[in-house]
C-alpha cells in the first residue's frame, strides 16, 4: 500500500533535530570495503532506501553485511561475483561506484549500465575515461559496461572534462589499489570527496589532496580493515535550515556544522538567516523577512544543486524576487510545477528560474518528483495554509531519516498515512 505525507502547514518549528549520517558520504564509504578482505566497520550510517540498496548491490558481489543500529561492518573477503545487476542500479545510480573497486582488485568488473534519470542524462563517460586512462578495456555489451584489466590497474595523470562527484570517488577508490601514481586534476571537492579519503588511508592508503582539485593517489599493494565515522548529511542539514526559516521558526541542528555549507549559509544570510554556531551544529532563525536573493548552482563550495528545491520553495514565499540557475543538472526544475499547485508564481526560462515571492501559499495535493524535489516539497507545505498531501514517497525515503520524526519533535504537524492506491 503506497504511502503520503499530510502535512498541516503555519506552524513555526522550534526545537532541535539531530542530523544524521551523509547518505552520499556512506554510499562510497561501503563500496570501500570491497577494497580489502578486511572487515569495515562505519558508524553513523543512516537507515534509508539508498543504503539499502548499496547494501544489495554488495551483498550480490558476495560481501557480508552486519547492521547494529547505525553502525556496518562489511566484509568482502569471499567475493563470489563482479557483476552489479540492472535490477539494482537501475534503482540507485551511485551503484556504478563498484565499477572502480571491482576491476582494480579483481580485473573484472561487469555493472549495468544506469539508465535515463529524472534529473538528465547523467552520463559515466569520465569514470570510463579515467579507468581507460588506468588501463582498464572498457566496453558496452548488452547494456551493461564491461571492465576489463588482468594485469591490474596502473596510475595514470587524468583530467576530468566536467566536474564530477561520482568519477573522483570511482576513481579515488581504483587507485588506491593500482600500481603506481595517479594524479586526478579537475576533481570535485565535495567534503565527501575528503570523508572517502580519510576512510581509504585509515585503511592504509595514500591519498593527498581531497578537497582541492588535485588528488594525488600513491596506489599500494593492498589495503587493511578500519573503522570510520561518517561525516554528517551536509544536505539533511541544509534541508531543515530553510524548514526553519520559511516558518520563522528557531531550530537547533545538532550532529553537524556550517563548515560543510559555506555558500548556502552566505545565501541564506543574505535572505535574512541567522546562524548562531554552537559545539555540535548549530541554531537558525529569521532576523526579519526573508527577501529574494538570486543563486545560481555549482560545484561544492558552490550552492550546492541538492538544496535548490529546498532554497526555491524559501523564495516562493518572501519578499521580492530570485533568480535561481541551475548549471549541474539539465533537467532539475520537475519540482516546480508541483510548488505551482501551491501557489508559488515561478516561470521557467531554459536553466533559470524566476521565482517572484507570494504572500501566502495553500496546501494542496502534490507529488515528489526526486529526492530533493520531494524536500522542496515539505519545505513548502509546512509553510502554507491549511493541508497538503505529498505522494511518491519513496524518493524522499531515499535521503531523509526519520523526516517526520524530526519535523514533529519541532512541532510541525506532519504524518505518513497509508492510502489505497
Ligand atoms: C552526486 O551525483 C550526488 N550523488 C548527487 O546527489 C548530486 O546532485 C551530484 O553529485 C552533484 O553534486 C551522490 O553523491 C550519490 P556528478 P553524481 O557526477 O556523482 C555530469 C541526491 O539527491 N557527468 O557530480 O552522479 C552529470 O551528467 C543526489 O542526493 C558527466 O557528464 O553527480 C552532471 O551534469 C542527486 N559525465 C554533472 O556531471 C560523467 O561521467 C555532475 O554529476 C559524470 C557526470
Amino acid at each position: 500500500m503506497p504511502t503520503i505525507l499530510k502535512i498541516q502547514g503555519g506552524v513555526s518549528l522550534k526545537g532541535t533535530i539531530e542530523i544524521s549520517g551523509a547518505k552520499n558520504s556512506a554510499l562510497p564509504l561501503m563500496v570501500a570495503c570491497l577494497l580489502t578482505d578486511k572487515p569495515l566497520t562505519l558508524t553513523n550510517v543512516p537507515n534509508l532506501a539508498d543504503i539499502r540498496t548499496i547494501t544489495q548491490v554488495l551483498e550480490v558481489l558476495g560481501v557480508t553485511a552486519e547492521v547494529n543500529g547505525s553502525t556496518r561492518t562489511l566484509n568482502a573477503a569471499s567475493i563470489t561475483s563482479t557483476t552489479a545487476p540492472y535490477d539494482l542500479v537501475k534503482t540507485m545510480r551511485a551503484s556504478v561506484l563498484v565499477l572502480g573497486p571491482l576491476v582494480a582488485r579483481y580485473g573484472l568488473a561487469k555493472v549495468s549500465l544506469p539508465g535515463g534519470c529524472a534529473l538528465g542524462a547523467r552520463a559515466v563517460d569520465v569514470h570510463l575515461e579515467g579507468l581507460r586512462a588506468m588501463g582498464a578495456i572498457c566496453e558496452l555489451e548488452e547494456g551493461y559496461i564491461v571492465a576489463k584489466a588482468p594485469n591490474g590497474l596502473h596510475g595514470a595523470s587524468f583530467t576530468m572534462r566536467v566536474v564530477s562527484v561520482g568519477a573522483t570517488e570511482n576513481l579515488m577508490l581504483a587507485a588506491s589499489i593500482a600500481k603506481g601514481q595517479t594524479i586526478l586534476r579537475n576533481a570535485a571537492r565535495e567534503p565527501e570527496i575528503i570523508d572517502l579519503a580519510n576512510c581509504l588511508n585509515a585503511m592504509g592508503a595514500n591519498v593527498q589532496g581531497a578537497g582541492t582539485d588535485t588528488i594525488t593517489i600513491e596506489g599500494v599493494p593492498s589495503l587493511h580493515g578500519a573503522t570510520h565515522k561518517v561525516m554528517p548529511d551536509r544536505l539533511e542539514t541544509g534541508s531543515y535550515a530553510i524548514a526553519s526559516l520559511i516558518t520563522g521558526g528557531d531550530v537547533t541542528l545538532t550532529n553537524t556544522s556550517l563548515e560543510y555549507l559555506p555558500m548556502v549559509r552566505e545565501t541564506l544570510e543574505k535572505a535574512g538567516a541567522v546562524f548562531e554556531e554552537q559545539a555540535d551544529g548549530f541554531r537558525v532563525y529569521q532576523s526579519g523577512p526573508v527577501h529574494g536573493v538570486d543563486v545560481m548552482t555549482e560545484p561544492y563550495p558552490g550552492f550546492a544543486t541538492d538544496l535548490q528545491a529546498p532554497f526555491m520553495a524559501l523564495m516562493g514565499i518572501c519578499e521580492g524576487a530570485s533568480m535561481i540557475t541551475e548549471t549541474i543538472f539539465e533537467n532539475r526544475f520537475m519540482h516546480v510545477p508541483e510548488l505551482a499547485r501551491m501557489g508559488m508564481n515561478i516561470q521557467v526560462h531554459g536553466a533559470s528560474a524566476m521565482v517572484r515571492g507570494v504572500k501566502n501559499l495553500s496546501g494542496a495535493p502534490v507529488m515528489a518528483t526526486d529526492i530533493r524535489g520531494g524536500v522542496g516539497l515539505v519545505v513548502a507545505a509546512l509553510a502554507a495554509k491549511g493541508e497538503t498531501t505529498i505522494s511518491r514517497l519513496y524518493h524522499l525515503d531515499r535521503g531523509y531519516e526519520n523526516l517526520e520524526a524530526k519535523l514533529q519533535a519541532c512541532g510541525a504537524t506532519v504524518e505518513r498515512l497509508k492510502v489505497d492506491a
